[in-house]
């Protein structure tokens, strides 16, 4: 008797897993079918050496993959019971989910799911309507659900310090010839499966912008448009920064990031800070309580935009070659 995912089941939650954010879009991920369980497998050509040296960027991406695998099979009325990192000689086998018992989803996972396909970075302006409480304190339970939590960050002085911080951040990071070098190279001018197109990069930076922008496209930008100026800034704060901490705070991303594009809120994502550990060190002291610093978002009401392209599900599948006969 077969007790275990089947090859069609892999296949319609991996087509969700893949609409996941990534560094630069790379997609780091593969899917597999292993003795019935679903594994998440880092893809090890898809790493980047100069911008995530130590793999936290692939950790979170992957992830957040999983929790849309999760969220994907409990809708479906499959869901799974999950292991982190299960095999402790293979640290790239980043999780394996099994059937658990069925049962039809809750409204929060219908609602959920449904929001996979919507969401997407969007780097533009904001309008400067404030977010109301009610909605913080969905994101706030949506990261504290996934172990994690999320620390809003209030007030004039306390954004612009981190503002300064982030924006020092950025420019450690663009002295460095091989990091600016990824970047050129994951930027799309043209339409491609990967990488982050020009047109989703948000405007070109000025000045007085509170927040630093990576830098993908430089859309034109229209004299006197500016950022909204009170935006809300949010850091996704783990327990730690074990490689289980940072793929636990890859789930927790996403279901933040779900749960803002389910209440019409639209997200942009700022990891500058994160990503050099001066600064990453200096944001942890200042949210003021235990754990690491995983993420920063900038979070409003966005301008229309539309979700950026990925691989097919068969590129990023390996499937036992026995069940391919069978199909
Ligand atoms: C770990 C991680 C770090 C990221 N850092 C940034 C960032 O610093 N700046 C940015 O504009 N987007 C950042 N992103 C967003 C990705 O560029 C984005 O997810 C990817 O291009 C796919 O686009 P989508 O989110 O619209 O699906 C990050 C995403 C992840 C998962």
């Amino acid at each position: 008797m077969d007790v275990g995912y089947t090859v069609e089941q892999l296949r319609a939650a991996a087509a969700d897993a893949v609409r996941a954010p990534s560094l630069h879009n790379t997609q780091p991920w593969r899917f597999r079918l292993h003795e019935g369980g679903i594994e998440v497998v880092v893809d090890p050509a898809r790493r980047l050496p100069a911008t995530d040296p130590s793999g936290w960027g692939t950790r979170i991406a992957c992830g957040a993959a999983l929790y849309n695998l999760r969220v994907s099979l409990a809708a479906a009325g499959t869901p799974a019971s999950v292991r982190l990192r299960p095999y402790p000689g293979e640290p790239d086998v980043v999780a394996r989910l099994v059937p658990d018992l069925p049962r039809r989803p809750t409204p929060t996972e219908q609602s959920l799911h449904a929001a996979i396909p919507r969401r997407f970075s969007n780097r533009r302006p904001f309008r400067p309507d404030p977010v109301p409480a009610d909605l913080r304190w969905r994101l706030g339970e949506a990261a504290r659900a996934e172990q994690c939590w999320l620390e809003l960050v209030i007030g004039t002085s306390a954004v612009n310090a981190l503002g300064e911080l982030a924006h020092s951040a950025h420019r450690v990071l663009e002295r460095d010839p091989a990091y600016r070098a990824e970047r050129v190279e994951w930027t799309r001018a043209e339409p491609a499966p990967d990488g982050v197109p020009a047109t989703a990069g948000g405007p070109r930076s000025e000045p007085q912008d509170l927040l630093p922008q990576r830098g993908f496209g430089a859309l034109h930008r229209a004299p006197g448009r500016d950022f909204e100026p009170e935006p809300l800034v949010a850091v996704l704060v783990a327990a730690g920064n074990t490689a289980t901490d940072q793929i636990v705070a890859g789930q927790a991303l996403q279901r933040v990031l779900l749960t803002t594009t389910d209440a019409g809120l639209a997200v942009s994502m700022l990891s500058q800070p994160i990503e050099v550990p001066g600064a990453r060190e200096r944001l942890r002291l200042s949210v003021g309580r235990f754990g690491t610093p995983q993420m920063v978002m900038r979070i409003g009401y966005g301008q229309p935009g539309r979700p950026t392209a990925r691989r097919s599900v068969d590129e990023v599948l390996d499937l036992p070659m026995a069940r391919v006969a069978e199909r």
